[in-house]
C-alpha cells in the first residue's frame, strides 16, 4: 500500500500576513511566537508525531524570519529544506516550486493554522477511498472568510469556492481547513511560470475533471492565526487546555506555569497560573503575571503591575503600577508607569506608552 511509505509535506509560508499586522511588521506570521515559540514549530511537532519528518517550506516574503526561526530542525529529528520563491507565487505556484523535492502522497499544509489534526486517520481515509486529494474540513461559525467545500454522501468533492462574496454562494459552514494529501503526480496540472491559486484554480479543476478527490471532516482543535484576535485566542486555548499542548513552552513546568532560566523575582511577585515567562525575566516586587500570560524573554515586569490574559514579546518594559489586559504587546514596547493597556488592544513593536495613558480598543 503506498500509504505506509513515510509521507513528505509542504508547507506553505510565503504569504505577507496582512491581516495579523502590526505584529507582522516585525516578524513573518508563520513564525510569530505561540507561548513563546514560532507557530510553525507546532506545525513540525504535529507532522513528526505522524511520522512525517522530511519536511519543505515554501517561502517568498521574509524567508531570511523563518530561517532564523527555525534553522534546518536537525535537532527535532527532522530534515526541513526551503524552497524559495523569487516572486510570490500564491498557494498553488507555492507548491509548484517545492515539486522537485517530493514525491508521492504529499501534506501540504497553510503555515498559519493551529491544529491537532489526526492526520494519521487522515492518510488512512485517503488511502482508502482511493482518493487522489484530500482536503481536511471543518464546521465554522461564519464561513465567508474561507473556502467553501460541498461534499456528497460519500464525501467526494462537489464543489470548492473560495471566499464567495455573495450570500447565495454560502451554501454550506464546512470550509477548507487548509490541510491537504495530494498525490504529487497531479503537480503536473500546476503552471511552472506563473502565480496561481490552489483554492480557486487547482481544487475547482480536480472536481470539473473527475478526479477523485474527497473532504476529511473529523472532529479536532483548529484555528487560522490570521489576525492578531486570533493569534491571542489561540494562546489562551493552549493554556486554558482546550487546544493541546503540542510542545510544551520553554522552560520549567510547575502546575501550569512555565518559567525560563535566568530570570529574577521579589519574593511578593505572582505568578498565577496558566502563565508562561520566558528566559531572563525580572519580576519587581507585589507585580502579578497571568492567569492567563505569555512573557517574552528578557521582558521585565515593574512594581505593582498587572498582566493577565495578554502576550507580550521579547523585552518588552511594564512600569510600576501598569495594568495589562487581553491585549498583544509586540517586542521592545515601553509601557509608562499606571498605564492601562485594555482587551483587544495591539501593539507594534517598539512602541512607547506614556505613563497613565489608558489605551482601549
Ligand atoms: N509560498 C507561498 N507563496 N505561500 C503563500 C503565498 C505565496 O505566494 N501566499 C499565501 N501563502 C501561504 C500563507 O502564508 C498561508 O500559510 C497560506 O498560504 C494560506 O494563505 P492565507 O493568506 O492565510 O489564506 P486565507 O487564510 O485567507 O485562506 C486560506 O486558508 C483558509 C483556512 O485557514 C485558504 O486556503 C482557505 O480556503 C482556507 O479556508
Ligand atoms: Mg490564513
Amino acid at each position: 500500500m503506498a500509504g505506509d511509505r513515510p509521507a513528505q509535506a509542504v508547507i506553505l509560508a510565503g504569504g505577507q500576513g496582512t491581516r495579523l499586522r502590526p505584529l507582522t511588521l516585525a516578524r513573518a506570521k508563520p513564525v510569530v511566537p505561540l507561548l513563546n515559540r514560532p507557530l510553525l514549530a507546532y506545525q513540525l511537532a504535529l507532522l513528526r508525531e505522524h511520522g512525517v519528518t522530511d519536511v519543505v517550506l515554501a517561502c517568498s516574503y521574509r524567508v531570511d524570519d523563518i530561517r532564523a526561526a527555525l534553522g534546518d530542525a536537525g535537532h527535532l529529528g527532522m530534515k526541513l529544506r526551503y524552497a524559495v520563491e523569487k516572486e510570490p507565487l500564491g498557494t498553488g505556484g507555492g507548491v509548484k516550486n517545492a515539486a522537485d523535492l517530493v514525491s508521492g502522497t504529499l501534506f501540504v499544509l497553510n503555515g498559519d493554522i493551529l491544529t491537532d489534526a489526526d492526520l494519521t486517520a487522515m492518510r488512512r481515509y485517503h488511502t482508502e477511498r482511493g482518493s487522489r486529494t484530500t482536503i481536511f474540513l471543518q464546521p465554522v461559525d461564519d464561513p465567508r472568510q474561507y473556502g467553501l467545500v460541498e461534499t456528497d454522501a460519500t464525501g467526494r468533492l462537489g464543489r470548492f469556492r473560495e471566499k464567495p462574496t455573495a450570500d447565495a454562494e454560502i451554501t454550506t459552514d464546512t470550509v477548507n481547513a487548509g490541510i491537504y494529501l495530494i498525490e504529487t503526480a497531479l503537480l503536473g496540472r500546476i503552471p511552472a511560470d506563473r502565480p496561481s491559486s490552489i483554492e480557486r484554480e487547482f481544487f475547482p479543476a480536480l472536481i470539473a475533471d473527475g478526479v477523485p478527490s474527497y473532504g476529511w471532516c473529523a472532529p479536532a482543535y483548529w484555528r487560522d492565526i490570521g489576525n492578531p484576535g486570533a493569534y491571542r485566542e489561540a494562546q489562551m486555548d493552549l493554556l486554558a487546555g482546550r487546544a493541546r499542548m503540542l510542545l510544551p513552552p520553554p522552560g520549567q513546568g510547575d502546575q501550569g506555569s512555565w518559567v525560563g532560566a535566568g530570570g529574577t523575582a521579589a519574593r511578593d511577585a505572582r505568578v498565577v497560573p496558566p502563565a508562561v515567562v520566558g528566559q531572563r525575566v525580572a519580576l519587581h516586587p507585589r507585580c502579578q503575571v497571568g492567569p492567563a500570560a505569555v512573557i517574552g524573554d528578557g521582558s521585565t515586569i515593574g512594581p505593582d503591575a498587572r498582566v493577565e490574559g495578554a502576550v507580550l514579546w521579547e523585552r518588552v518594559e511594564v512600569g510600576s503600577g501598569a495594568v495589562l489586559h487581553e491585549c498583544v504587546i509586540g517586542a521592545d514596547v515601553k509601557i509608562g508607569a499606571h498605564a492601562r493597556v485594555g482587551s483587544g488592544v495591539v501593539l507594534e513593536s517598539g512602541a512607547v506608552i506614556p505613563e497613565r495613558t489608558t489605551l482601549t480598543r
